[in-house]
Order: C-alpha cells, then sequence, then structure tokens
C-alpha cells in the first residue's frame, strides 16, 4: 500500500518547500497540483476543455509561476468541471509506489480523504507576501494584495474551498526556518508510518 501525505495551505505559505523536502528524504513522488490549474489557466481558451486534454507538455511551460498565472489559476479552479476534470490523474499519481506526496488546496479534504498523513500549512500574509516577493523579485505590497485576493476566492469558492481537513495537523511556518519546518514535517511523517 503506497503512502500517501496531503498538504494543503494558502499560497506562500511554505507548503511546496516542505513538500519537495519530504519527497527527497522519503523517496517518494511529488505533484505540485497548482501547477495543474495554473496550466489550465495559461492555456486560456475554454478552461474545462483546457482541463479535459491537460498533457504533461502543458506542465512544463516557463510561464506558470508568475503571479498573473497565480491570478488565472485560482479563477479556473472555481469552475467545478475543470476540477473534476482533474480529479483522477491526480488520484492516480496520489498511488505511486511507494509513496507520494501531493500539495495543493483541497488535498486532504477532497482528493485524498484517507491519506495517511495530512499537513495544512499557514504563515502570516506579511511572511508569505515577502517570500513571494523576494522569489519573484517584485514588489512585496503588490504581492500581499495579490496573494490576500487569491486566498478569500480559493476559501470562498463551492467547490472544495481551501480549508483544513478535519484530521490535518497545523503547521504555521511565520516563525520557523525551512529545516525547522521540513523536521517537524519529517517526524509527523515517521510517527505516521
Ligand atoms: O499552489 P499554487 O499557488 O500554485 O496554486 C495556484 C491556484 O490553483 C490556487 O490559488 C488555487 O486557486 C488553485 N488550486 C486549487 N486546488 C489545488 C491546487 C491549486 O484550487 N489543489
Amino acid at each position: 500500500m503506497p503512502f500517501t501525505i496531503a498538504i494543503d495551505g494558502p499560497a506562500a505559505s511554505g507548503k511546496g518547500t516542505i513538500a519537495r523536502a519530504l519527497a527527497d528524504r522519503f523517496g517518494f513522488g511529488h505533484l505540485d497540483t497548482g501547477l495543474l490549474y495554473r496550466a489550465v489557466g495559461a492555456l486560456g481558451g475554454d478552461p474545462i476543455v483546457a482541463a479535459r486534454g491537460l498533457s504533461a507538455g502543458d506542465l512544463q511551460r516557463d510561464d506558470l509561476r508568475t503571479a498573473a498565472a497565480g491570478q488565472a489559476a485560482s479563477r479556473v479552479a472555481a469552475i467545478p468541471e475543470v476540477r473534476a476534470a482533474l480529479v483522477d490523474f491526480q488520484r492516480r499519481y496520489a498511488r505511486t509506489e511507494p509513496g507520494a506526496v501531493l500539495d495543493g488546496r483541497d488535498i486532504g479534504t477532497v482528493i485524498c480523504p484517507d491519506a495517511e498523513l495530512k499537513l495544512y500549512i499557514t504563515a502570516s500574509d506579511e511572511i508569505r507576501a515577502r517570500r513571494r516577493a523576494l522569489e519573484l523579485g517584485a514588489d512585496e505590497s503588490v504581492i500581499l494584495g495579490e496573494l490576500r485576493e487569491r486566498d478569500a476566492r480559493d476559501a470562498a469558492r463551492d467547490v472544495a474551498p481551501m480549508r483544513p481537513a478535519d484530521d490535518a495537523v497545523l503547521i504555521d511556518t511565520s516563525a520557523l526556518s525551512i529545516d525547522e519546518a521540513v523536521e517537524l514535517a519529517v517526524g509527523l511523517a515517521q510517527k505516521a508510518g
């Protein structure tokens, strides 16, 4: 039986970094599910058609990490048919042997409700904006507004809103270094395994 780790949380909370580190540590696959929505948004046209026809090559585009791509992703992610078209791929990935780490917004609640470990990663708005601004080389106050708008949309949508699963472990990374956050998550995974 593969071991699945579900990681959710708002933008720039540190969930991607923690997910990659856990996958490296345990030799698991890692799927950044935000990339699926970013690719659908970036393809343009009818997002339902784009989601149904999404291919591995679409995830390799180098313009998927921008703030504009994040906003486009969050708009198409509110469309139920878009989400439905992406469920099977994510669930199949979650069953990769010997295990898989998936990060996103609805992994613990919708995609992998039976995951062996669920984490919900948060950090204060200001700290998340600072991290993302450094990463993108962008203005912190503009990024802060962008993150808040995106989080509000992700949390308020009717289908698969961003929220912690009832049995998720909450980790606030505001006052943690990357190493501290990773070690905390590794310890939780070892305990769950
Ligand atoms: O994680 P990332 O910032 O790349 O996600 C981009 C957008 O994709 C999010 O703001 C959210 O709207 C959407 N998303 C989602 N469900 C996921 C992953 C991402 O709705 N599992």
